[in-house]
């Protein structure tokens, strides 16, 4: 079957270990589905493996892509929950086994004409989303709604702060920020970018790094050290900080260690999220008419380009390879 898939890995290249081929036709174990893929979505995770972070030279040649939507063996439309448990994990809340996986790290990944996963993790899609906008839900959206209304516990008419604008995530904060009432800030580093965050649903948007007008209730971070200080900065006290994220790098040269006790202000750390939280996340999307900014949609043949596209970091949404 075609796949886009890892041979190698190279930290200062990653594009060096990308392949656009041919990979065998996987076999679905007792109890997994198997998905005909008809969109799959970009993340910056996918590049994150091609530079060996949270993929091991071991499992190579690994298909990348955590993302899927597509038509299961029964004819049903779906998407595909990216998150693996191991099947002796019996808690609730499966982002918090120890031995999870994402797609494309010890399973084989979407970016193919099939991709096998536990029964479990196919949610249904709708007839109102298309296979284009239902495969950029399960990694960046549904980090997205964890980090604002689980791990967040953000309120409509409290203040939000996003940084950066043109990300799958960012992009997607800002959208459901915006559905679900609160008040949107968001910072980026590209003047023509502003735009785009005023039309998703933006109140106001800021260069990186310039002071806000007033102190928020909260900052949904996936940047790291670039925004750190920035986003403490930010807050009022008792206020939090959700991070999902550290795509400048995880090493901050100022913690700010003081301004968060003496101020109260609580960091949180949240990672993906839930079938059930994916299956809430798409009945939001239905009841609200929101849906993800799509950046571009290519052939899977082309991902090269589409990898090459989030590498620049010139896009504004999601990078959807189609099938
Ligand atoms: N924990 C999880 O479960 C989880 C899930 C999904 C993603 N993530 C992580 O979240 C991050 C974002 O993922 P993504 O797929 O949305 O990536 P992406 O599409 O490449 O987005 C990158 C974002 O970071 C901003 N940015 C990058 N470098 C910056 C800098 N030096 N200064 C200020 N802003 C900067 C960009 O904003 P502008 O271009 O507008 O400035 C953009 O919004 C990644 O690190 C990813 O690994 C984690």
């Amino acid at each position: 079957m075609r796949a886009v898939y890892a041979e190698s890995i190279n930290r200062e290249d990653p594009l060096a270990g990308l392949v656009v081929g041919e990979r065998p036709d996987p076999v679905a174990p007792e109890g997994w589905a198997r998905v005909s893929v008809r969109a799959a979505a970009l993340n910056h995770h996918d590049v994150w493996s091609l530079r060996g972070r949270g993929l091991k030279a071991d499992a190579l040649p690994m298909i990348l892509g955590c993302d899927a939507a597509g038509v299961d063996e029964d004819g049903n439309e779906v998407v595909v929950h990216a998150v693996i448990n191991d099947p002796a994990f019996t808690g609730t809340d499966e982002t918090t086994d120890p031995r999870r996986s994402l797609l494309s790290e010890r399973f084989q990944g979407t970016f193919a004409d099939t991709v096998v996963v536990p029964r479990r993790n196919l949610v249904p899609k709708p007839e109102g989303l298309s296979m284009v906008e239902a495969a950029c839900l399960p990694t960046a959206w549904l980090t997205a709604y964890r980090m604002l209304f689980v791990r967040g516990g953000l309120r409509p008419g409290e203040s939000v702060l996003v940084q950066g604008v043109g990300g799958g995530v960012s992009t997607a904060l800002i959208t459901l920020a915006r559905a679900a009432g609160l008040r949107v800030y968001a910072t980026t580093r590209h003047e023509d970018k502003r735009a785009r965050a005023l039309e998703i649903g933006a109140h106001e948007v800021f260069a990186s790094g310039e002071r806000l007008p007033v102190k928020v209730d909260a900052v949904m971070e996936t940047v790291g050290r670039a925004t750190w200080e920035h986003s403490v900065r930010s807050l009022r006290p008792g206020g939090r900080i959700v991070i999902s994220g550290t795509t400048s790098g995880p090493q901050v040269d100022d913690a700010m260690l003081t301004h968060v006790f003496f101020l109260q202000l609580s960091v949180i750390g949240s990672t993906m999220g839930t079938r059930d939280e994916l299956d809430q996340l798409v009945q939001l999307l239905r009841s609200t008419g929101a849906r993800p900014l799509v950046h571009a949609e290519m052939p899977l043949e082309q991902a090269r380009d589409g990898f090459a596209q989030m590498i620049e970091g010139e896009h504004v949404g999601k990078i959807v390879f189609t099938l």
